[in-house]
């Protein structure tokens, strides 16, 4: 009965092409259900101050592909700025055209996220960016070595200098993750449709997505999905209610049990954050749902226990669209030339 009138409701809002009866209310609603617009200030993040410098540095960094040991593959190869932050492959490809297990997520609106990885493995970004410049199948390289490059050219050298000045022998490996989290702080997407709606813009939402928002909160999606990012705060089993099928949930890959080593972490993952989802197919951490509509009925079936009609998908996933914000526009970076003392590409 509940779900007949939830449908009837949404069918005559579209049929008849009335405009949304009450935003007033259902932004009350999304409020109470945690969600929140994006920021327009720029996260502070601990033990890390912001600066030019340190931005500079990191953007030049997350660009460099001298961070890894073959010299070919930057930040940017599976994050790339221009396709959403991340890479739309089912899983990675890095070092040695290695395929890695897991689905690369959008660096966009990461700082948000209340920690790093489809497990949570690390507490944030300057802890996160240490893993792949050394994971064999990302980007290969040691401390050490990048250590070497970075020491290699003067320019790199005398920027490390003011963007941590007064410390000694300021190119280490902790600074670089430093300012790459600095410069990460930056790639946030602001003022997208449901940010704007959400700061009293009625406009800013079409109908079909605003019957969309209602089910995402109606149906208990904001269970898992809220916050700023809509997820990336808290952990929960993939396949709650009912597991999906072994391509979508790989049986050897057991999420937050390889970090806690506790049975009931098993198959457990991040709600993954909802910002910009509509440019980063393909889905869940295994990568294997290119379809949107296809990952919320996915998703609804498998958290809730709830098949949504294709109607009520649809809907919801026209939501999601709104959920793309403003891209950040950024530069390519001329990087320092290597000299005679960098490290040579090793494959
Ligand atoms: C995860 C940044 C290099 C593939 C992440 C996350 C961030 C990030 C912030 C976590 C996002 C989230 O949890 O929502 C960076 C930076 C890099 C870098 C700063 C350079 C230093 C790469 C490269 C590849 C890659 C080169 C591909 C070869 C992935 C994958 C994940 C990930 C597959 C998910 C891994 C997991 O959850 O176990 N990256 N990344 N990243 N990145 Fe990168
Ligand atoms: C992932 C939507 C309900 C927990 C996702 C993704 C989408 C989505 C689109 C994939 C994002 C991506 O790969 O980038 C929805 C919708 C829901 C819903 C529309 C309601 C119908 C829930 C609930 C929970 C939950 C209730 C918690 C009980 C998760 C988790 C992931 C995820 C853990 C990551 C899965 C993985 O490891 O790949 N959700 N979700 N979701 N969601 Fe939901």
């Amino acid at each position: 009965m509940y779900k007949t009138l939830i449908s009837f409701t949404v069918t005559l809002v579209l049929v008849s092409g009335q405009t949304w009866a009450d935003d007033a209310a259902l932004r009350t609603k999304a409020e109470n259900a945690g969600l929140k617009p994006i920021p327009l200030a720029y996260q502070r993040v601990n033990d890390n101050a912001l600066s030019q410098e340190k931005l500079e540095l990191g953007w030049m960094l997350f660009f460099d592909p001298r961070i890894s040991a073959s010299g070919l593959i930057s930040c940017n190869t599976c994050h790339n700025l221009s396709t959403g932050g991340d890479d739309n492959l089912p899983t990675s490809v890095g070092h040695g055209w290695q395929k890695g297990p897991r689905n690369a997520p959008t660096v966009l609106n990461s700082v948000f996220n209340s920690a790093q990885f489809w497990d949570g493995r690390a507490p944030d970004l300057k802890e996160q960016a240490k893993g792949p410049v050394q994971a064999g199948v990302e980007m290969a390289n040691d401390s050490v070595s990048v250590v070497k490059t970075l020491n290699s050219m003067p320019e790199y050298v005398e920027r490390f200098e003011q963007a941590f000045p007064g410390q000694a022998d300021p190119v280490t490996f902790d600074n670089m993750a430093k300012a790459i989290e600095v410069f990460e702080v930056t790639l946030v997407t602001p003022n997208g449709p449901f940010d704007q709606w959400l700061r009293g813009n009625d406009d800013a939402l079409t109908d079909a997505q605003k019957a969309g928002l209602e089910l995402f909160v109606d149906k208990g999606c904001t269970a898992c999905h809220s916050g700023v990012n809509v997820g990336g705060q808290g952990y929960f089993p993939f396949g709650l209610i009912k597991k999906p099928g072994a391509d979508i949930l790989p049986p050897d890959d057991k999420g937050r049990f390889e970090v806690t080593k506790t049975v009931s972490d098993e198959y457990v993952f991040r709600a993954a954050p909802l910002r910009n989802v509509s440019l980063t197919a393909p889905y869940f951490h295994s990568g294997q749902v290119w379809d949107l509509q296809q990952a919320v009925s996915v998703m609804a079936l498998s958290q809730l226990g709830v098949e949504l009609s294709d109607e009520q998908a649809g809907l919801i996933a026209d939501f999601l669209r709104s959920l793309e914000g403003e891209q950040p526009h950024i530069g390519y970076p001329v990087l320092p030339v290597e000299t005679a003392a960098t490290p040579r590409p090793r494959f």
